[in-house]
């Protein structure tokens, strides 16, 4: 049996969160520059929405450039945003064909022009689309959208078309980046390394993580479906307690 035939396809996740991690190493193992790994993780990223396609899910979201990464060397920032227009812009027709939705969380405004527009573009192309949403996080970081949430939701109040009783999870859920997308049921972080990395602190309070050492250029189709496997072994209680077994 293969490990996609294991899979129960009446309990895969809505939305996978992939933090992707291990670009560089890879890289250096092959004696090469970090941005030779990141060419190999656009390929990576194909197997990953392969995957989700294959499974239904509707929503894939890939950490593609933190706020914190803007600290990383100046060429490799370019290259990152370099391959991220082309990459894009080469993919696009064949995405939309797949019937993907191309968009993005993040304060995409502080990425380079070019970027904008491709990404825009690709927005505009896709968004009628019934397939997964490849949702690429750009420029994003969890404390960021957080802090974004309070400013609008304090202009709110201040202005006095809301209510501090009103205040409520779901007020808040829909002031954050992801409003309108149901919260990830998995997390998957590539590489070894056992942190969030400040990606969607809010929206992961009940998701099962997913570590697997493999590094991301290596990522193929069937670590996505260990990963659901994995998912579909844990018991999720959502803070209760397990369902009485049946006497
Ligand atoms: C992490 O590896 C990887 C990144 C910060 C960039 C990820 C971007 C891509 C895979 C390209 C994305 C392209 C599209 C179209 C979505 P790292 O550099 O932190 O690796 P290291 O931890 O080994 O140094």
């Amino acid at each position: 049996m293969t490990i996609l035939e294991r899979i129960d396809r009446n309990n895969t996740p809505r939305h996978i969160a992939i933090i992707m991690d291990g670009n560089g190493r890879w890289a250096q193992q092959q004696g090469e520059d970090r941005l030779f790994g990141h060419n190999f993780g656009v390929e990576a990223v194909r197997e990953a929405l392969r995957a989700a396609q294959e499974l239904n899910v509707e929503y894939l979201t890939m950490y593609a450039f933190s706020t914190e990464n803007w600290g990383r060397p100046k060429d490799e920032v370019d290259g990152l945003m370099d391959l991220l227009v082309r990459t894009i812009g080469k993919e696009v027709d064949e995405l939309d064909e797949s019937n993907v939705v191309i968009r993005t969380i993040g304060e995409t405004s502080g990425l380079p022009a070019s970027c904008q527009e491709e990404l825009d573009l690709a927005y505009e192309r896709t968004r009628n689309n019934t397939g997964v949403n490849l949702v690429l996080a750009l420029n994003y970081s969890a404390q960021w959208e957080m802090v974004e949430a309070v400013k609008q939701i304090s202009d709110l109040v201040n202005s006095g078309s809301l209510d501090k009783s009103e205040i409520d999870r779901e007020l808040i859920s829909s002031h954050l980046e992801t409003k309108g997308m149901p919260d990830p049921e998995l997390l998957i972080r590539t590489s070894g390394e056992h942190r969030v990395s400040n990606f969607l602190l809010w929206q992961i309070a009940y998701s099962e993580f997913h570590f697997t050492d493999v590094l991301w250029p290596d990522f193929k189709q069937d670590d996505l479906y260990k990963a659901v496997l994995d998912y579909q072994s844990r018991d999720r209680r959502f803070g209760l307690v397990s369902e009485p077994l049946e006497k």
